[in-house]
Order: structure tokens, then C-alpha cells, then sequence
């Protein structure tokens, strides 16, 4: 049998806490604050074997300075279903392994973006300040808000949880379409083979992408003019996908109506002209911040560490 103990696991920045007392109990737990690699003693950079990172939670950015400073690592175990903190096709080219957290935050991400979407589109932040100021809804003083109801929605990414946000908008009665790398076997719903073309023909766009070379400000000026001015748009998935200026420009000028954004292209950072928006509902990256769901996060990323040093195999491996 392995001795875990034996094994080296570095844990670069912020990581829940969860993960880290239990690498601390299974493995030897190396904890860094520094990102610089060039900074790291030679006895760490001989020793690591697995690194457990979540570059969202103000972990290191694990690129090819960082992996190549590592030269035994085998395996980089992320927090989070989306791993663009991790260079996965530079560690692949390494032979290093890349694991995320899918699966265990998919309904919880589902459910934040419905209630991201109610929010945006009925105002219910603007309502519930409005009471604090000490006012009440009356009739003619209160700014009426538009409707969810026989809206046409979009969804723009169509995996996991992209299907589970699609089973809850049809629950709410709603029309479902998307635009997808490709069609998805098995679903009913109208696939258009262009983002611009799924814009022109919804009313509301949500995001689901995740960050890649690819999908690099997918959502821009074009796309949220085919959404046309009475648009919502709003993005679950992750914030590099947006052209946030041209965002910002869209809401200012009537472009689009508003937009719900959990994500932000460089988190923790807001753009100004985003949060001067009243249009704009705007939340920290909590799509899977629920206890429940973090500390299900949490374990995946320790399991798929064991699983690796005791059996050499991985639970969850990226995509390649
Ligand atoms: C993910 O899992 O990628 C989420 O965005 C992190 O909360």
C-alpha cells in the first residue's frame, strides 16, 4: 500500500479549508503563499508530487512557470468545475494530470442562475432597497419592471449545467433554446448553430461557457445588438467570454435592457463601468457558494489526489 504520508501535496494561496485539513491529514501538506515559483526552495520544487489549487478562491495561476518549477508534479487537482487557472493543454504536453469538480455544482450553479435571471429581470434588489429606504410599492410611484413570462431563453453553452439550467426554465414554462460547439444528442430544444443568430431570435441570453482560447469575448457589441433593447443578458459562466466594455456600453445605451454577471473577466476586480449601472445586478462568483455544495467541492478535489497516489487513476480528469 502507499504511503500517503510520504507524498507531497503543495497548496499555492487560498484553498477551502476543507481540502486543506484533509490533505494535511493524508498527505504531507506543503502550503505557499508566494505565486512565484522562482522564489521556492529547492527541497519544495524536488519534493511536490500533486498540487490542490482554486485560482477563483485567490489560489496561484498554475501555468508553465508553475509546473515546470515542479518537476515531479503528476497531478493538479482544481477547485471548480472550470479550470482556466490551470494551463491543462501545457500540463497534458507535461504529462502532468489536470482533475476538476464537475457534477457536484451543477444544481446548485442552476439554481443561482435562475435566481440571478428572477432578479435581473424583475429587480428585486431595486425593490428590496426601496423598502429600506422606507417606502412601499403604491401604485403609479413604484417602477414597474418587465416579465419572465413567454419570454424565449438562450442558453449559450450546453453542457451540464447548461441542461440543468434548461430543465428549470421549461418548469417555469419558458421556451429554451441554444448555441452549443455542437448539437447536443437527445434535446428538443432549437439548436442554432451561430451565438449571433440565438440572439437575434431570444429575448434572454445566459452564458454558460466556460473561459478558453475559443470563447474569449464571444459576447460582444454584435451579439448584444442582435439581442435587441429589450434583452437581459447574463453570464453564470465565466467572465474572460464577455466583451465587458462593450457590455457596459450596450446597458448604458440601451443596447440591452440588463444584465445579471456572477463573473468577471479579472475577479476580483469589477469594472467602474459596470457598477455605476443601476441596470447591471451584480454578484461575487457565488454560482456554487452554498456550504453544502463547496464542501462537496472540496472532498472531490482531496478524492481525486488519493485516488491518483493510491491507484493511479483519476475521478473527475478535465476534458482533453
Ligand atoms: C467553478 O466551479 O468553475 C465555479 O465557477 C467556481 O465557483
Amino acid at each position: 500500500m502507499t504511503d500517503l504520508k510520504a507524498i507531497t501535496v503543495l497548496v499555492p494561496g487560498k484553498l477551502h479549508p476543507r481540502s486543506v485539513q484533509r490533505i494535511g491529514e493524508t498527505f504531507n501538506l506543503v502550503t505557499v503563499d508566494a505565486f512565484d515559483p522562482s522564489t521556492f526552495a529547492d527541497d519544495l520544487t524536488q519534493s511536490v508530487r500533486g498540487v490542490a489549487v482554486s485560482p477563483a478562491l485567490g489560489g496561484a495561476f498554475v501555468g508553465p512557470a508553475f509546473i515546470d518549477a515542479l518537476p515531479k508534479v503528476e497531478i493538479i487537482s482544481n477547485f471548480g468545475v472550470g479550470y482556466d487557472g490551470v494551463d491543462a493543454v501545457y500540463a497534458a504536453k507535461k504529462g502532468v494530470m489536470v482533475t476538476n469538480t464537475p457534477d457536484v455544482l451543477t444544481e446548485e450553479v442552476a439554481d443561482t442562475t435562475l435566481g440571478l435571471l428572477l432578479n435581473t429581470v424583475r429587480e428585486l434588489a431595486r425593490a428590496e432597497n426601496y423598502l429600506r429606504e422606507g417606502r412601499w410599492a403604491r401604485e403609479g410611484a413604484y417602477p414597474l419592471t418587465p416579465s419572465l413570462r413567454g419570454r424565449k431563453v438562450g442558453i449559450l453553452g450546453m453542457g451540464r449545467i447548461g441542461q440543468a439550467i434548461g430543465k428549470r426554465l421549461e418548469a417555469f414554462g419558458l421556451s429554451v433554446a441554444y448555441h452549443n460547439r455542437r448539437k447536443v444528442d437527445g434535446l428538443t430544444y432549437d439548436y442554432f448553430p451561430t451565438l449571433e443568430g440565438l440572439a437575434e431570435a431570444v429575448d434572454i441570453l445566459i452564458s454558460v461557457v466556460p473561459g478558453t482560447k475559443e470563447t474569449e469575448k464571444v459576447v460582444n457589441a454584435r451579439v448584444l445588438e442582435a439581442l435587441g433593447p429589450d434583452g437581459i443578458f447574463v453570464n453564470i459562466g465565466r467572465g474572460s467570454t464577455v466583451d465587458e466594455a462593450a457590455l457596459a456600453a450596450a446597458l448604458k445605451g440601451g443596447i440591452i435592457r440588463a444584465a445579471g454577471l456572477d463573473v468577471f473577466a479579472n475577479e476580483p476586480n469589477v469594472p467602474q463601468a459596470l457598477l455605476e449601472l443601476s441596470n447591471a445586478t451584480l454578484l461575487p462568483h457565488v454560482g456554487s457558494a452554498s456550504t453544502y455544495t463547496r464542501d462537496a467541492m472540496a472532498d472531490l478535489v482531496v478524492d481525486n489526489l488519493i485516488e491518483w497516489f493510491s491507484k493511479g487513476r483519476a475521478l473527475t480528469p478535465v476534458p482533453e
